[in-house]
């Protein structure tokens, strides 16, 4: 195993927004929980933190660089710089997979009686630093309603990842909002370990142990 002190881990938390016009936004009722416990958990290994966080109201991690972000192209740039510094790479952020063709700059008037919205995807950026990946271990978050162990693994696959946690989000206590939840841990070689019901944070502790990079 590496030298914790020498293992430097970039986490991203929280839901991104992407805006309509001044006042109005997409995003999802993600809340940083998880992404938060496991950086003051990888605090607490030892490692060097730095943390990309979309809108949230939670404290900042003690020992953690905080990089505050809205959008999700504003997620992307942040950890497309950071990436290549980094050892581990942990996605727990809801990053929004469309945003609005348009951001009016004034806010608009509600005048007709329907309004239509036309969206484009945002940027995958676990695919995109996947693609680039050199010796970074790369850790995905798959939240899911349904079918969750099997939309996780084709994650994995897809987007050539190291690790994934699927996470059924919607059921009481688990995923979004609550401070329990209960994971499956997937590997690259196909193996899992489910981890809870448990706390957010005994999860996280757990999580950063099985997931340390060897260097
Ligand atoms: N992710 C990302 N960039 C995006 C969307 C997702 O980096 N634009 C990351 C998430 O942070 C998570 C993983 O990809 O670690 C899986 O995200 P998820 O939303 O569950 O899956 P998607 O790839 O968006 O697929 P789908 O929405 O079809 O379930």
């Amino acid at each position: 195993m590496s030298n914790a002190s020498s293992i430097r881990c970039l986490i991203t938390a929280g839901p991104t927004r992407e805006f309509i016009d001044p006042v109005r936004f997409l995003s999802n009722p993600s809340t940083g929980k998880m992404g938060f416990a496991l950086a003051e958990a990888a605090v607490e290994a030892g490692w060097t933190v730095d943390l990309v966080a979309g809108p949230v109201h939670l404290e900042e991690p003690d020992g953690v660089i905080l990089y505050p972000v809205v959008t999700a192209e504003e997620m992307f740039h942040q950890v497309d710089a950071l990436f290549d510094v980094c050892d581990i790479l942990i996605m727990t952020a809801a990053v929004s997979d469309f945003r609005p063709v348009e951001q009016h700059a004034e806010k608009g008037k509600k005048g007709a009686a329907s309004m239509t919205v036309e969206f484009e995807r945002t940027v995958d950026i676990l695919k995109t630093m996947s693609a680039r990946k050199a010796h970074q271990t790369l850790v995905g978050f798959a939240a899911e309603t349904t079918e969750v162990e099997r939309y996780a693994r084709g994650k994995l696959e897809a987007k050539n990842l190291d690790w994934i946690v699927a996470n059924k989000v919607g059921a009481s206590g688990t995923g979004f909002a609550a401070d329990t939840n209960e994971v499956l841990l997937i590997a690259a070689d196909g193996s899992s370990l489910k981890i809870g019901p448990d706390t957010k944070t005994a999860i996280a502790q757990e999580l950063i142990e099985l997931v340390t990079p060897t260097q």
